[in-house]
């Protein structure tokens, strides 16, 4: 794997501050910090939150303002695989190589992970928001970054992607609809993560909207490449799965295009994302890197 410098900047301040806004151990609800803990430290990319920073310092603001809004997004993402993985949706064993959440906490405890992680990413958003009351350029940023995620994550964004992608199971979905899921479940936090850092960097209508555009194409291609990977890994011991999605009858790229049109569709979608932030070249080297990795990641 290359150096990713930039990515690796971001995430070791992510790894720093990622229990920051994770309520302190109460006897009487232990196992809901373990579980929550067990996730949220098992090896995540960090992908979103590192978005959200660079996309901050890219707009000209200050990184140490935005950890909450980072750590946010990761909590939601955390969120959204404890329940993806779930008996009741993917019913996956395995995540990032060990037990999903509901395997080793039970099925009651790993809705209640995901709702606490929920939860907590609108307590870390909302709050230091007082102490901006007197300054309303800052105030306002930090009210549009709120609202970027809770509707990237909501039944706008991810949460439509999921209903979308569960009621497509074992039907066959159209390419509008596949487009729509994969827009929706996984490209909408990453346009909510550019976003919300752009916001509160202070970045003006043109960087917002290339950097939403950027989200967008790169979400989108992030999503193929999972497709991909799944496809290429049947037969093949998996890394994150227990069963492919094949097997459960999930919508994917391959299933409908076939791996060559999946492939060029994907790189058509990195290429986009490349141009869109070639123009800001020597302040947008994460997001250079980030395009990178992905590519590696659909090999
Ligand atoms: C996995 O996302 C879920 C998808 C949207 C395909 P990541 O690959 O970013 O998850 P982690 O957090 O790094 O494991
Ligand atoms: C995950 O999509 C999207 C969300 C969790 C929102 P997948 O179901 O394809 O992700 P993996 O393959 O389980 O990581
Ligand atoms: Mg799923
Ligand atoms: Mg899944
Ligand atoms: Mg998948």
């Amino acid at each position: 794997m290359k150096d990713y410098k930039e990515y690796n900047y971001y995430r070791e301040l992510i790894e720093s501050h990622i229990m920051d806004f994770i309520p302190e151990i109460e006897p009487n609800s232990k196992t809901l910090y373990d579980s929550i803990s067990y996730s949220l430290k098992n090896g995540g990319k960090r992908l979103r939150p590192a978005m959200l920073l660079a996309a901050c310092e890219l707009s000209g603001g200050d990184v140490n303002q935005a950890i909450p809004y980072a750590c946010a997004i990761e909590y939601i993402h955390t969120y959204s695989l404890i329940h993806d993985d779930l008996p009741s949706m993917d019913d996956d064993d395995i995540r990032r190589g060990a037990p999903t959440n509901h395997v080793v906490f039970g099925e009651a405890v790993a809705v209640l992970a995901g709702d606490g992680l929920l939860t907590s990413a609108f307590e870390a958003m909302n709050k230091d928001m007082l102490i901006y009351f007197d300054n309303p350029e800052l105030l306002k940023r930090r009210i549009r970054a709120s609202y970027e995620i809770s509707k990237g994550a909501g039944c706008k964004g991810m949460v439509a992607g999921q209903i979308a992608d569960i009621e497509a199971e074992n039907k066959s979905a159209s390419k509008e609809l596949i487009d729509y899921i994969h827009l929706n479940k996984t490209a909408m936090l990453m346009v909510a993560a550019v976003k919300a850092g752009a916001y509160l960097g202070g970045a003006d209508r043109a960087l917002v909207s290339n950097l939403e555009a950027y989200g967008e194409n790169i979400g989108m291609a992030f999503q193929i490449a999972d497709d991909i990977q799944d496809a290429a890994a049947d037969g093949h011991a998996r890394s994150n799965s227990s069963g492919s999605d094949s097997e459960r009858g999930i919508p994917t790229y391959p299933k409908l295009y076939g791996m060559d049109e999946s492939r060029k569709r994907f790189t058509a979608l990195i290429d986009n994302a490349r141009r869109i932030i070639a123009p800001y070249y020597d302040n947008a080297e994460f997001f250079i890197e980030m395009a990178d990795m992905v590519v590696e990641s659909a090999n």
